[in-house]
């Protein structure tokens, strides 16, 4: 994990040099600049006076590392996503929850395999003693952050990560074409063309992931955007350690299905598909590429009735993938 000193050396430079900022709240009488900001539907109230700045982003508005806070974007169970200005961009800040007691068992799920940082740490989260909560609870938080940059360097389309603060990311705001935060997949209707598009799109996203060794864990049209140039995948805190854990199969078989489904309600041809299976056959024998080129067509499924004719359609197949690729420019 990076220090806080090395991940705010990552944030882009503020337009007012030294001096800490300390706006906390948008003002009527509004500067110049704020106009030239993006403006959002209001899917959550706006920051008004009556509603206070939380805590964990007023120490970034006093450490300079956001300007100010916009207004709440969602609150769910594990986090609350926050609108916030960063000089002259607007970015996600997503403050995460502490723990719940009751959560544990189903993060224990999700970390296994997960690399920490020492034997001591390890033994302790196996425990569950106090220093084990705050160790897995770290853990928990950093793999999103630890994910999105490994995600970002690797070609994977997730929002580009600007920091990790105390329990808070800033990250890219993913926005639709009036600069307005996207819809989620789940919100949308798309054409055939478009639905198999994507789904083409995030399978190779699944792809790349895989071929990283890490499965999302929780991938559903919730946690997928839709922007101009195609699908973001985001929310990764329980990214799974796809070598190193007993359920990554079915985690990635899921999360596969998940995407056929939500997308198979517009181009109902891609509920035939099997890219799960496809893709763990390769992955377990080592030979999947970041790029690999996928058929949907798992042959271990198919009967070994006739061997010649299977071979055949999945060639015809193969040959389909490498022209859809070619036709989405590469
Ligand atoms: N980078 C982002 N850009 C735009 N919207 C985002 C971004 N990250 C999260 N959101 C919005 O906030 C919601 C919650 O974020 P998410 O990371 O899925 O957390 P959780 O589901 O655990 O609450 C998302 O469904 C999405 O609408
Ligand atoms: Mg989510």
């Amino acid at each position: 994990m990076l220090s806080a000193t090395k991940l705010r050396s990552r944030l882009p430079q503020r337009s007012s040099q030294g001096s800490r900022t300390r706006i906390t709240r948008r003002t009527h009488d509004t500067p110049d600049l704020y106009d030239r900001l993006p403006r959002f539907r209001t899917c959550g109230p706006a920051l008004t006076e009556a509603m206070k700045t939380p805590a964990g982003l007023q120490l970034l508005i006093d450490d300079g590392v956001i300007d100010e806070v916009l207004r709440p974007l969602k609150s769910g169970k594990e986090a609350t996503v926050y609108l916030v200005r960063s000089g002259h961009s607007t970015r996600c800040a997503k403050v995460y929850r502490n723990m719940a007691q009751r959560s544990f068992q189903k993060r224990t799920q999700y970390q296994e395999g997960r690399k920490v940082r020492g034997s001591r740490q390890a033994r302790a989260m196996a425990k569950s003693t106090q220093f084990g909560r705050r160790e897995q609870e770290a853990s928990w938080k950093n793999a999103e952050v630890n994910a999105l940059y490994q995600l970002t360097a690797a070609g994977v389309r997730v929002p580009r990560p600007y920091g990790y603060f105390d329990g808070v990311l800033i990250m890219e705001l993913v926005a639709d074409a009036d600069g307005e935060p996207a819809p989620r997949l789940g919100e949308v209707e798309l054409a055939p063309e478009t639905a198999r598009q994507y789904h083409c799109l995030l399978i190779q996203q699944v792809v790349r992931m895989l071929s990283l060794g890490l499965i999302h864990g929780d991938l559903s049209e919730f946690n997928v955007l839709v922007a101009p140039d195609g699908p973001v995948i985001i929310d990764l805190p329980q990214a799974v350690n796809a070598a190193g854990n007993n359920g990554a199969k079915a985690m990635l078989a899921r999360d596969v299905n998940n995407l056929r489904t939500t997308l198979g309600r517009f181009a109902p041809e891609l509920l035939d598909t099997e890219f799960a299976a496809e893709m763990w056959s390769l992955f377990e024998q080592g030979e999947l590429l970041p790029d690999s080129l996928l058929t949907g067509i798992y042959a271990a499924e198919a009967t070994a009735a006739d061997p010649d004719a299977l071979m055949l359609v999945i060639e015809d197949a193969r040959e389909e993938a490498i022209q859809r690729q070619l036709r989405q420019g590469g």
